[in-house]
């Protein structure tokens, strides 16, 4: 009888919520994508629930919305880099992309160690998204590119099987997952700015990447990151600019975003875990400052792009970490508007000794 009457009192309260959206607290879910544009409204979701964290969070894909699952990995020395995408957008609702009406596309980018980059840009016939419990399973039907990812977000693998590229990327975490302000847990803020939501399955992961991309070899271990955003109105109405990378640095495995809105207010997300534990998931404003070394700040089209960032980061317990990240290759240059890096990181924390490490960081500039 209880039961029961739980039953009927989830039905009641389902009924309130779009369709899209009513069944974020049951553990398994699939949602089919089509690649055509919605017309309707799309109603987003900014609010974390039980499960579903790598799940789509829109109630359809209309043309100023976009939704995407975003996956990299880059090699010790920074020289070999990939990175898989799988938007469900148009290019109204994320600039970058090129297609004014196919919703459902993957961009794959790479760089091999003798500097060579390059992109490949798929379009599916659909997409099909299922969610069980945290984490997602993605297939671009007619692409031969998918992801499969464990419900608890520990392991993740990209499959590709297109004439361009073929082979696998695996992903192991080495770090819980966390929200913009927090880690995981249901009632939780999903937005890093107005109407742009993030969540981070993986801010650290083991890379094992072995490919042929247009029959040459690429085969790296690595560190590898996963994370989705998304958002009802278009990238760029609400982003004057954007910093955000991930880089492992001694022990620590950090994640910074920092966007400044059109009315330059600054938001950030600070994320930093040692031995797969958080030690911070803040959005709090004394968790982080990330600044251009040698540019202008706030960011702007006008100016340079720099070559490295300074970020400090608050430890919690263990301190303060202050780490400058300086690029090694480009992995994409859209400038001024758009640049992705790998580089090198040299830090320490409270003034101690010298760590190192790598990762990869991106630039977005709108004004
Ligand atoms: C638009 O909304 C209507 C009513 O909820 C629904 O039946 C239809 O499938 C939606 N169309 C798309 C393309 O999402
Ligand atoms: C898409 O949805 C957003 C958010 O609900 C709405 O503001 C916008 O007008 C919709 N766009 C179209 C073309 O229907
Ligand atoms: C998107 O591209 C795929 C692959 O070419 C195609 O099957 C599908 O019809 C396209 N959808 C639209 C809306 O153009
Ligand atoms: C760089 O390496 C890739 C992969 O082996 C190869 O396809 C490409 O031709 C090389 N480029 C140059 C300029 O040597
Ligand atoms: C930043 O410093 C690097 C190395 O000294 C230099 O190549 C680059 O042009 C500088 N950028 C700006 C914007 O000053
Ligand atoms: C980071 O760069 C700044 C400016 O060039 C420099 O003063 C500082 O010593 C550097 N920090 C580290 C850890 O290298």
């Amino acid at each position: 009888m209880k039961l029961f009457l739980n039953i009927i009192s989830a039905i009641a309260v389902a009924a309130l919520v779009p369709l899209d959206l009513q069944n974020r607290n049951f553990e398994v879910k699939t949602t089919t994508i089509p690649s055509e544009l919605s017309n309707n409204q799309t109603f987003a979701n900014f609010i974390s629930t039980k499960y579903g964290l790598d799940g789509p969070q829109l109630s359809g894909v209309n043309s100023s919305s976009f939704d995407w699952w975003y996956f990299d990995a880059v090699s010790p020395d920074a020289q070999t880099a990939i990175s898989v995408i799988f938007f469900t957008s148009v290019n109204s609702g994320f600039p970058l992309l090129s297609s004014p009406s196919n919703v459902t596309s993957i961009v794959i980018s790479f760089r091999f160690a003798n500097g060579t980059i390059g992109f490949i840009p798929l379009f599916a016939s659909e997409a099909i998204i299922k969610t069980v419990g945290q984490g997602s399973s993605g297939t671009f039907t007619g692409t031969g590119v998918s992801w499969k990812g464990s419900p608890d977000l520990s392991e993740y693998c990209v499959e590709l099987d297109s004439p361009a590229i073929k082979g696998t990327f695996t992903l192991q975490s080495t770090s819980p997952a966390h929200y913009p302000c927090s880690a995981v847990k249901p009632g939780q803020s999903l937005l890093v700015a107005p109407h742009i939501g993030w969540s981070n399955a993986l801010p650290d992961a083991d890379a094992a990447v072995d490919f042929a991309i247009l029959g040459s070899k690429m085969k790296f271990k690595g560190s590898a990151y996963h994370d989705k955003n998304w958002g009802d109105q278009p990238w760029n109405a609400n982003m004057a600019s954007e910093y955000w990378g991930h880089v492992r640095i001694g022990p620590y495995k950090i994640v910074w975003l920092n966007v400044i809105d059109r009315t330059g207010t600054e938001h950030i997300s600070a994320y930093a875990s040692r031995n797969n534990r958080i030690l911070t998931a803040s959005c709090s404003p004394d968790s982080l400052l990330v600044r251009p070394i040698n540019s202008t700040y706030p960011p702007s089209i006008a100016t340079a792009d720099p070559t490295a960032f300074s970020i400090v980061l608050n430890l919690g317990h263990e301190g303060t970490l202050r780490a400058n990240v300086t690029a090694v290759a480009d992995l994409v240059n859209a400038a001024p508007v758009y640049r992705r890096w790998s580089g090198t990181a040299v830090g320490a924390v409270n003034g101690g000794k010298p760590l190192t490490g790598y990762g990869v960081w991106e630039q977005f500039k709108f004004v």
